[in-house]
């Protein structure tokens, strides 16, 4: 049984936390609102409790885990050394959507980092993760609360859609404020390495410390209707539906409509498959003429934090409503334009060039 338990995202109840807290305590899971995304909580010093986290999520282990703690002072339970940079990075950015690479300290069980000798680490700025870590005095591995291979989810809605009867208890604290994952950064690589693009821009993370390199990208500028093969694109990110990514490389956002219209003639016509189209406010009437299609607006293009944060919870409503494909385009790289590209590529099936 999954227990829910409403609380308040700005002044979460005490008696709340504490009963969270216990069930973190004792080895059992709990799911939380943080200002990412939901994450999917156990003791991270216990190497049963992070078990059953693979096992909730039916995620693979040789995927690593975030370690989640209260603030910079914590950082030696999980850590052995601070490689440079630390101190600026966790001055500016904790707590909130950065996640820090470092060298693991032995007291972490080898399951939460995948065996490897390094450990992920991040401290949230969400009230209620706050809380919680601080009441349970413990630090927390929490991957997103979705099934593996899900998209992530951003209301508690969404983690009982995946994770019912799997999990001990959830936090409801409502929408998470952000809706993209933390920015991944490997601090044990000179210069270091963005991993996973996220709520910290690159252009943020240079102007503090310079120079720094962004994990080798899958596919960009692939030939026209190119088909990613499995494997070649971890598919982390995916709605059950087939989502087709007209990635708008020119930066004319005129040609990635015409593509999104002209593909919706060319399905309609030929089959009868159920199209939903993620649109922004300023484009959506380009596709009111067509019937049938299931349109939603993730907000203003000129507002990448709105569409930032409806972007899953976008992508989850258009499966429900049972779409057979999601017509999207990207919002370049520029700031939060990474990571929405990033996510977008990730649940792609397909990716067309406009
Ligand atoms: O915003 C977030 O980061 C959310 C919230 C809940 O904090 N968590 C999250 O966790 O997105 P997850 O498990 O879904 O993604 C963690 C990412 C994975 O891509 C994983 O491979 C990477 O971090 N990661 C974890 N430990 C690592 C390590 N030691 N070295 C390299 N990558 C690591
Ligand atoms: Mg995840």
């Amino acid at each position: 049984m999954t227990e829910i338990l409403k609380i308040d995202p700005q002044k979460p109840e005490l008696s709340l936390i504490q009963e969270a807290a216990e069930v973190i305590r004792s080895g059992g899971l709990v799911a939380f609102p943080t200002e990412t995304v939901y994450g999917l909580g156990g003791n991270a010093l216990d190497a049963q409790a992070v078990q059953r986290i693979f096992l909730a999520k039916g995620r693979p282990a040789n995927d690593p885990l975030i370690v989640h703690i209260l603030n910079k002072s914590w950082l030696d339970r999980v850590t052995t050394t601070l490689p440079p940079n630390t101190e600026l990075l966790v001055h500016h950015f904790w707590p909130g959507p950065l996640t820090l690479i470092f060298p693991r300290n032995p007291a972490i069980p080898p399951n939460v980092t995948a065996g490897g000798n390094s450990v992920a680490v991040r401290a949230p700025s969400h009230p209620i993760a706050q809380a919680l870590l601080a009441v349970a005095e413990l630090p927390i591995a929490a991957p997103s609360a979705n099934r593996f291979g899900h998209t992530s989810p951003t209301q508690a809605s969404h983690v009982f859609a995946d994770l019912a009867g799997r999990i001990d208890l959830i936090l409801d604290g409502g929408e998470c404020p952000i809706g993209l994952e933390s920015t991944v950064l490997d601090l044990t690589k000179d210069p270091p390495v963005i991993l996973r693009p996220g709520g910290i821009s690159r252009e943020e993370i240079e102007q503090l410390i310079g120079k720094v390199n962004l994990a080798a990208k899958n596919k960009s500028g692939e030939p026209e209707g190119y088909l990613i093969s499995p494997g070649m694109l971890d598919r982390h990110y995916s709605p059950h539906s087939t989502l087709i990514l007209i990635e708008n490389v020119s930066g004319n956002r005129e040609n990635a409509i015409k593509k999104i219209i002209e593909y919706l003639g060319q399905v309609q016509k030929e089959d009868q498959k159920r199209i939903g189209i993620l649109t922004v406010d300023e484009e959506a009437f380009f596709f009111n003429a067509y019937p049938q299609i299931e349109i939603i607006s993730l907000g203003s293009r000129e507002n990448l934090d709105q569409i930032g944060r409806n972007l899953f919870a976008g992508m989850r409503t258009l499966e429900q409503a049972g779409v057979d494909i999601i017509l999207t385009t990207d919002f370049g790289e520029k700031g939060l334009g990474l990571a929405i590209r990033d996510r977008l590529r990730r649940a792609a099936s397909q990716i067309i060039p406009a």
